[in-house]
């Protein structure tokens, strides 16, 4: 049996300007992954079973833009496979659908890689971050490809869209708490809605991206030069752009005032947005605080992680 995992990703500053090639930056989230085992198979065929999304099927039953399906038809494709295996293929993940934390992401990089191991087939990380960008492309019509370049390097990303994968450096680790409203908003929607919007008024828009890619570059060098305390005002100054864009909700905002009351140095919906998941910069011991809080004020999980 083969195996892989990826985790999921949780966007600090810049989304959506991202998708209009201004900066932004992200970090993996280790406390939650996708799984996935691939073995050989006494039955003929390429078996897929994936409890969370209740699939249990044979490839071929399943129309070729499931989002599981395409994965392996576009890899089997791509790696000239053949003949075709009899495979099972079990996927499980911890990382809630459709709430900004890169779940799609990282199925298609932790089954990529399990399918390449297996195969014995061989892709570089380049590889597999191209592929995986391919199948956003797919399912989400103009992704930046921020998710599957941090799923697939695992580590903070400073990200311009087209560009070469940059890394960077926390010279100080600090703590954030995510939580998440419970409410499955696919980020799809919220990436046309924003597209209609600037179609409309570009200058307007394209001025209050500049505004976002701004400050993007100065939480990079807060983060760089271990000030994460001016993070928390980044992180307010982040959220009332993207409240001009439209993309959160009263739900979000609930989370939102609730981590701020709580102690939060800052505070911002997180990824698409409509939904989704938030996340607050924290002083380390209130961050139980502050996500006891957040449960109270409606959120359905919480994670306190540490960026570093
Ligand atoms: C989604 O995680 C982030 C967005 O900026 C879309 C994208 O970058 O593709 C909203």
């Amino acid at each position: 049996m083969t195996k892989s995992s990826a985790p999921g990703k949780i966007i600090l500053f810049g989304e959506h300007a991202v998708v209009y090639g201004r900066p932004a930056l992200a970090v993996p989230v280790t406390q939650v992954h996708a799984n996935v085992d691939v073995s050989d198979s006494s039955r003929a065929g390429i078996w897929i079973d994936a409890p969370d999304v209740h699939l249990q099927a044979e490839l071929n039953t399943l129309p070729s833009d499931h989002p599981i399906a395409s994965v392996i038809h576009n890899f089997l494709f791509l790696s000239r496979v053949s003949p075709f295996p009899n495979l099972e293929i079990r996927i499980t993940s911890t990382i809630p659908v459709a709430s900004g934390l890169g779940s799609g992401a990282a199925v298609t990089v932790a089954l990529t890689r399990a399918l390449t191991a297996h195969l014995n087939h061989s892709m570089t990380d380049e590889e597999v971050n191209a592929f995986a960008y391919e199948i956003e492309k797919l399912h989400h019509g103009t992704p930046s490809g921020i998710d599957n370049t941090v799923v697939t390097y695992a580590r903070p990303v400073y990200f311009v869209k087209g560009q070469p994968m940059e890394t960077f450096k926390v010279a100080q680790p600090f703590t954030i708490v995510i939580a998440d409203t419970g409410i499955s908003a696919p980020t799809k929607e919220s990436v046309g809605e924003v597209r209609k919007l600037w179609e409309v008024d570009k200058t307007k828009w394209e001025s209050v991206f500049d505004e976002i890619g701004e400050i993007v570059k100065q939480a990079r060098q807060a983060m760089e030069s271990g000030k994460w305390e001016k993070l928390g005002d980044l992180m307010n100054k982040n959220h009332a752009l993207l409240q001009e864009l439209t993309v959160s909700s009263p739900e979000l905002e609930q989370l939102i005032e609730a981590a701020r009351n709580a102690g939060a140095l800052g505070a911002k919906l997180s990824g698409g947005g409509r939904g989704g998941n938030m996340i607050a910069l924290v002083q380390p011991e209130i961050a139980e605080a502050v996500s006891s809080s957040l449960k109270e004020a409606g959120a359905k999980n919480t994670i306190i992680t540490q960026v570093s």
